[in-house]
């Protein structure tokens, strides 16, 4: 018999697990325990002089914990990585990344568009530390030529980004900040490794918020970052022993217990969402739909080299906003609105461009036309969850009207 190697749905559900040697228990145990008993010798060692914290005993679980190294590995096989490091929460992990690869006098390029606590964190925190930010529009490679320095370190990008749904071509973006000598790191929240790994198109680190779709039930926050091993153990001793953005054993846990369904999620969800998208496209009171998995998205043609699923976030526009928002936080019955994504149950929200400029954006001249062009007003972010098709359609068609 020839052996094979396990394919990406056995992954999501066996990388990193093992029965319980004590027990045989073939779901994961949870290790609660903060501090683990040392052999003879153990512990004479500092976080600043291992390479390596994975490679020395369990000691404190703010360094390492039994349960969320099992969910490190699960998310280092799906990634195709030779590591990764869990971290409290998804922002946590970007922070990690930034606050261990920069310093004072170094340049960061960040997507224009991208998560806002990160696009935040990116142009309103780090120049307190003396590190220089360039947002740009990662979706037009002739932006990152021409703002790339020589001392650009790093080029943070999101595809599909929240909440325009405009893809990164992750090759064009690596090619080009590796031979100006920077990093290229890709939020991949949105498509998750079902739709695409990012280290394939020439990435070095993929960034999770696991909070999303990989755990998909809304009961954990957590965040990972997965890319070669002594990049990412170069995170992991900043960002749990020093930032001490450390993710919780429990939550661990949950979301691993989440990536056991990631693949028939995503598959439920993008099925799902082409329902959703051909019946909003139709309705009169909408004026733009935007999904991957349209034939209109402006970027089709790299939709299908980059990603092997459209995924379950689609966004929508009506003439006024405000008033279809009013409109569906009070009489939806089976989507919720509310913020966040990639849960099991449906969510939407709606995000007012002129309130996203004021508090996050800023963008100006070609970037705010971009912009505008895919989110006119404001646009309705739409995660769809595992509900029956018929029933989001239904809830939609009664809360809209027509
Ligand atoms: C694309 C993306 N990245 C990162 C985050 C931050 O994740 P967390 O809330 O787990 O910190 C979010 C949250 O919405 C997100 O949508």
């Amino acid at each position: 018999m020839t052996e094979t190697t396990p394919r990406p749905q056995t992954l999501a559900l066996n990388a990193g697990l093992s029965p319980d040697p004590a027990t045989r228990a073939i779901a994961p145990n949870i290790s609660m325990s903060v501090n683990n008993a040392l052999a003879p010798g153990d512990g004479a060692f500092s976080a600043d002089g291992a390479a390596d914290l994975t490679a020395l005993p369990y000691l404190y679980a703010r360094w390492t914990n039994p349960t969320v190294r099992q969910l490190e590995e699960r998310v280092a096989a799906l990634e195709g990585a030779g590591g990764a490091v869990c971290t409290a929460t998804g922002l946590a992990a970007i922070a990690a990344t930034f606050f261990t690869l920069l310093k004072a006098g170094d340049h960061l390029i960040v997507s224009d568009v991208c998560y806002a606590g990160a696009n935040e964190l990116a142009r309103r925190i780090l120049p307190d530390y003396g590190i220089e930010v360039t947002a740009v529009n990662l979706s037009r490679p002739a932006d990152l030529a021409a703002a790339l320095r020589p001392n650009t370190r790093l080029v943070h990008a999101e595809t599909p980004c929240n909440p325009l749904l405009r893809l990164t071509d992750l090759a064009e973006v690596s090619r080009l900040a590796h031979a100006a000598g920077a990093l290229v790191s890709v939020d991949s929240t949105f498509a998750t490794p079902v739709a695409t790994r990012p280290l394939d198109h020439g990435a070095d680190l993929v960034i999770h918020s696991l909070t999303k779709f990989m755990n998909g039930h809304g009961d954990a926050l957590g965040g990972a970052v997965a890319g070669a091993k002594p990049l990412v153990e170069r995170i992991r001793s900043r960002a749990g022993v020093y930032l001490g953005a450390t993710l919780a054993a429990h939550s661990a846990w949950l979301i691993m217990r989440g990536l056991d369904t990631l693949w028939p999620r995503m598959q439920t969800a993008t099925a799902n969402a082409a329902r959703v998208a051909a019946y909003l496209a139709d309705h009169p009171a909408v004026t733009a739909v935007t999904w991957p998995g349209l034939p209109g998205h402006p970027q089709a043609d790299l939709v299908a080299r980059q990603m092997a699923l459209p995924g379950g976030m689609l966004t929508f526009q009506t003439r006024d906003p405000r008033a279809t928002a009013a409109r569906l936080a009070e009489r939806l019955k089976t989507i919720h609105y509310a913020f966040s994504l990639g849960h099991q149950r449906s969510l939407v929200v709606l995000l007012d461009t002129e309130e996203m400029m004021a508090s996050t954006w800023r963008l100006t001249g070609a970037q705010a036309e971009d912009y505008r062009a895919w989110a006119g007003d404001g646009i309705f972010r739409l995660s769809i969850g595992l509900e029956a098709p018929e029933d989001l359609i239904a809830d939609l068609a009664q809360a809209l009207g027509q």
